[in-house]
């Protein structure tokens, strides 16, 4: 049977109505529920060939006896296309997506997303549901956790380093995965950061910041697109033809397959724009929408509308080709049970956790260390490790670990504990996470005796706190950490001991007055599953810190939107001029800029070179700058590369990211960074959205973060 089904063409003319709906659609298999579930039992659909895709499945034993099922049992023997969402590591957790950003390397976005692609596929999948490239600048949406930050240059590098990374070099390996773009597009800019609401943005916004990052994964041969849940200006995504079938399938020329949101072509009806599952499921199929992810409008709704005459044969024919096409390419009907066949040696999986904690290290952000407090002294007596963070190797995971659920991680605790030999590690929680629980500060805040070291004070969100449906209108510390770390930091001043505050997060998080008073503020995102070792790397000294944030820390909820991107409006902030573009009860400048992040090191720019300063449309200039490590410690600095426009047809944002490079340095030793920027680079979109090279003279800014007082600047010259 399986040889039989190589020609798409013929297997396609051979199938009932119902099988072809089948294949368009997938359920859930219940094993990790996001959202309502209605499917029911699959296995009789899967037998009588009436499904052909599930999610939520893991384990290579369930996976092969479902696809057994359909391989061997269904009458056209079509495999099983079965996807689950790895959104930072399958079995080995590696850190959360925005902390994965800032450790701005491409080479790691690369290889978290192979390992997982590895792992993913011994547990038998072909399919996965990332990586999520919705560019978030609103800290209050939940979901700004599984993106790259606010930033679409950014979004571009994950974009490819991640299809690259999934599907390798040949998507039919046994060892690569389907990736899926999602979710297509401008779901971060929802109303208020509430996750689903409505998203009403310009088209140069879109345009802009919201498209490119799934153009870039387009171009680097994505397999699968998920459109977003939300609505657009009206129009559901889900049925949005302009960015479907004009956009995505015309100008970009995707072919592979879009798969549905969960239920989402069913909230078709909830948006008000469909009057019942049979209208649904028409807008989603006109828009080009491929696969209904648990709604159950394909297999109810088309054969109504087949019959009224609102969709044709073709148009399902058409989806179900791109479905049956990807099962080709990801080699399903070769080898069904390829993926999965051999469980991978254990110097595999302990290799693999050595990159989750080189990755993890690198993702850490050091935004203060005011005192030199970092790295810990030598030869510690004591250290006191406080907070509801310290000892919650759940937590330390993050928000959606895949299949990674039973598997330990390592708390800052046992981390230090492990590091710190010699030194007595003394704990307490003090409060718990959320809870306004404080029965527990008085005994935890004793432990801060005067003979003590250090405080390492953990602090921060549960892991749950961010992801999907989890916006905050309150992004600040829960529960009654602040009171806590209040009473801490007293007793701490008092007795003469330094407090080291570290930050678990998926968002940045509204804290001014600890970023103020505590001595050092470590970033710690949520690490994945060797937290606590990469923790203690960092606080020891064995590693310096490199991670820089990939999104904007405000001081207050009342900035946001605050992205370094803007751009410079008619009246610049001048604080000597009242009617300037700021507000009366807060500076405007943010707490933490885009890239922002210290090291061991100490850094100094000299000698920003431009060559040639003349450029025209099919050229490239270098530009250089030299690096000095003025610090006591080897480190790597991470520097950006920006533009400027400051006269062109449409207002130019202050900085454009064009690039990043990292360089490693010795103490008292001096490097020379260089970038390669091509004319292409400075395109912008026209008054008509068309991209246009104007002539002019562009602002070349380097430097180690998007505040602007940082930058060093050159002049270049753009000729017609
Ligand atoms: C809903 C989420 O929005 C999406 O990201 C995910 O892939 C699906 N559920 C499937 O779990």
């Amino acid at each position: 049977m399986v040889g039989k089904t190589r020609n798409i063409d013929d297997l396609v003319g051979r199938m009932t109505l119902a099988e072809k709906l089948g294949q368009l659609t997938m359920t859930s298999a219940s094993y990790a529920v996001t959202g309502p579930v209605i499917a029911g039992d699959s296995t009789e659909s899967i037998r009588n060939g009436n499904l052909g895709n599930l999610l939520n499945l893991v384990g290579a034993q369930h996976v092969h006896e479902m696809q057994r099922i359909a391989v061997e049992e269904s009458r056209l023997g079509i495999p099983l296309l079965m996807g689950f969402d790895v959104i930072h590591g399958h079995r080995t957790i590696f850190p959360v997506p925005l902390a994965e950003a800032a450790t701005f390397d491409p080479q790691i976005w690369e290889l978290t997303a192979r390992e997982a692609a590895r792992e993913t596929a011994a547990d038998g999948l072909a399919l996965t549901f990332a990586p999520m490239l919705d560019v978030s600048r609103d800290l209050r949406w939940g979901r700004t956790v599984e993106g790259p930050g606010e930033d679409p240059w950014l979004a571009v590098e994950i974009a490819r380093a991640k299809v690259r990374g999934f599907q390798g070099a040949d998507l039919s390996s046994p060892e690569s995965v389907a990736a899926t773009a999602k979710h297509f597009c401008a779901y971060g800019p929802v109303t208020g950061g509430r996750d689903y609401a409505s998203v009403d943005i310009s088209e140069r916004t879109l345009r802009e910041v919201h498209l490119p990052g799934f153009a870039a994964a387009v171009r680097a041969g994505v397999a699968a697109i998920m459109p977003a849940f939300t609505e657009l200006g009206g129009i559901p995504l889900t049925m949005h033809k302009p960015l479907l079938r004009d956009y995505l399938r015309g100008e970009l020329g995707f072919d592979g397959v879009i798969v549905s949101d969960y239920n989402a072509i069913r909230e078709l009806i909830y948006h008000g724009v469909a009057g019942d599952i049979v209208d649904a499921a028409v807008l989603a199929l006109k828009a080009g929408v491929d696969i209904d992810m648990m709604a159950e409008a394909y297999r109810n709704g088309l054969p109504v509308a087949l019959e009224r005459g609102l969709v044709t044969r073709e148009e399902i024919d058409e989806c179900v080709w791109r479905v049956l096409r990807l099962k080709e390419r990801l080699g399903l009907f070769d080898d069904p049970y390829g993926r999965g066949s051999r469980a991978e040696p254990a110097e595999t999986i302990a290799a693999r956790r050595r990159i989750a904690r080189e990755v993890a290290v690198k993702s850490l952000v050091l935004a203060k260390n005011s005192t030199g407090v970092l790295p810990l002294i030598e030869g510690a007596r004591r250290v006191c490790v406080l907070g509801p963070l310290a000892d919650a190797w759940r937590e330390m995971r993050g928000p959606w670990a895949a299949a990674g659920y039973e598997q330990p991680s390592v708390t800052v605790l046992a981390g230090l504990r492990d590091a710190l030999t010699g030194t007595s590690v003394v704990h307490a929680d003090g409060v718990p996470i959320a809870a306004a629980d404080v029965s527990g500060i008085g005994a935890a805040v004793e432990l801060v005796t005067s003979d003590t070291d250090v405080v390492i004070l953990c602090l921060g969100e549960a892991a749950e706190m961010s992801g999907e449906a989890a916006s905050r209108a309150h992004p600040e510390l829960p529960g009654e950490q602040r009171a806590f770390t209040d009473a801490v930091l007293e007793r701490a001043r008092r007795e003469h001991v330094p407090v080291v505050a570290v930050l678990f997060c998926g968002r940045p998080l509204i804290v001014p007055w600890l970023m103020e008073r505590a001595d050092a503020v470590l970033i710690a995102w949520f690490p994945g599953t060797e937290a606590g070792n990469a923790i203690a790397d960092v606080m020891t000294g064995r590693v310096s810190p490199s991670g820089r944030t990939p999104i904007t820390w405000p001081r207050g909820l009342g900035q946001v939107p605050l992205f370094y991107s803007q751009r410079s409006s008619g009246r610049p902030e001048n604080p000597q001029d009242h009617f300037t573009s700021k507000y009366l009860d807060s500076p405007s400048s943010p707490l933490l800029p885009f890239g922002f992040g210290l090291t061991y090191g100490r850094f100094v720019y000299a000698n920003l070179a431009v060559s040639p300063d003349t450029v025209t449309a099919e050229g490239a200039v270098e530009v250089t700058v030299d690096v000095a490590n003025e610090g006591a410690r080897v480190a790597e600095e991470t520097v950006f590369l920006f533009i400027r426009d400051r006269v062109a047809s449409v207002a130019r944002p202050t900085l454009e990211l064009k690039g990043t490079a990292k360089i490693v340095l010795d103490p008292g030793t001096t490097g020379k960074v260089r970038f390669t920027l091509p004319a292409a680079e400075l395109r912008f979109l026209g008054l008509d959205f068309e991209p246009v090279l104007e002539p002019g003279e562009i602002e070349i800014r380097v430097g180690p973060c998007a505040d602007p007082a940082q930058l060093m600047s050159a002049r270049l010259t753009l000729q017609a």
